[in-house]
């Protein structure tokens, strides 16, 4: 097996008294498009977070290509975090700014790229999400499928090895999450990237995924090829995959 590009080691995460993490272990290899499934508050976007250690274990160990990063100083993190395209549950876009300086936001930051080339590249990534030529438009006056475009335009801008995606199609219609997913996998092909997906939305996964993974109760209770998620017999999987609430669910509805 070669080397890891992202590596859980058996990592707990509480907060308070509240345990999220369980003994997590997942290895993840360069070019893989994995998919992180499970209920909400199960601790999805606890464990992206993870990755790019905006949050440390309790216990455990988490390694980005052979470095472990849940010990490392900020200053050394950042360096992995240039490595990573974040595109966060909420968006995000400053509103303040203009979809061209949000896209160039990390390059005047990280690199030294003249005015000129960074206006090439926003141009560019913009061209690679389906948008061309809105630069000089604020965010407000976008569709929420179109932000989370320039969003993703943005996540792109450094080059990431590693994209990591939280909830990318949450709050869109289905024919605007379809385009999402199009070009979750155009970005795959086309930057030969690693792309982490976390969703609720199981017709996006069963199309991104090459492995899909769940997260229950702190833990991965099954890790496999979407076909063998269909296939699991293993009553929570089977249960969420399908999306029928439960007796138990319901009782709440009924006063
Ligand atoms: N910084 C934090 N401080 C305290 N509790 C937190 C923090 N971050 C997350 N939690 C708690 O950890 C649990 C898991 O949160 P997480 O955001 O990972 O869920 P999720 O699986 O991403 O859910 P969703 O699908 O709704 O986004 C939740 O109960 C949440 O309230
Ligand atoms: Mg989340």
């Amino acid at each position: 097996m070669p080397l890891p590009i992202v590596e859980f080691r058996d990592v707990a995460k509480r907060f308070g008294h509240l345990v999220v993490l369980e003994g997590v272990t997942l290895s993840i290899q360069r070019g893989e498009s994995i998919v992180i499934i499970g209920a909400s508050g199960s601790g999805k976007s606890v464990m992206l977070k993870h990755i790019v250690g905006l949050l440390k274990p309790e216990s455990g160990q988490v390694w980005f290509d052979g470095t472990r990063i849940d010990t490392l100083p900020e200053r050394q993190l950042m360096l992995i975090r240039q490595r990573c395209g974040f595109l966060f549950q909420m968006g995000a876009l400053f509103d303040s700014l203009t979809v061209g300086e949000n896209i160039a936001f990390p390059l005047v930051e990280h690199t030294r790229k003249n005015p000129d080339e960074i206006r090439q590249v926003v141009a560019h990534r913009l061209a690679m999400v389906g948008l061309p030529g809105v630069e000089y438009k604020m965010p407000a006056e976008l569709s929420g499928g179109q932000k989370k475009r320039v969003a993703l335009a943005r996540a792109i801008a450094l080059d990431p090895e590693v994209i990591l995606y939280d909830e990318p199609t949450t709050g869109l219609d289905p024919v605007r999450a379809d385009v999402i997913n199009e070009l979750i996998i155009k970005l795959q092909r086309e930057l030969h990237t690693t792309s982490i997906v976390v969703t609720h939305d199981m017709a996006s996964a069963f199309k991104i995924a090459d492995r899909i993974v769940m997260l229950h109760a702190g833990k991965l209770i099954i890790d496999g090829s979407p076909q063998q998620i269909k296939d699991s017999t293993n009553p929570i999987v089977h249960h969420f995959v399908v999306g029928e609430a439960d007796e138990k669910e319901l009782s709440v509805l009924k006063g």
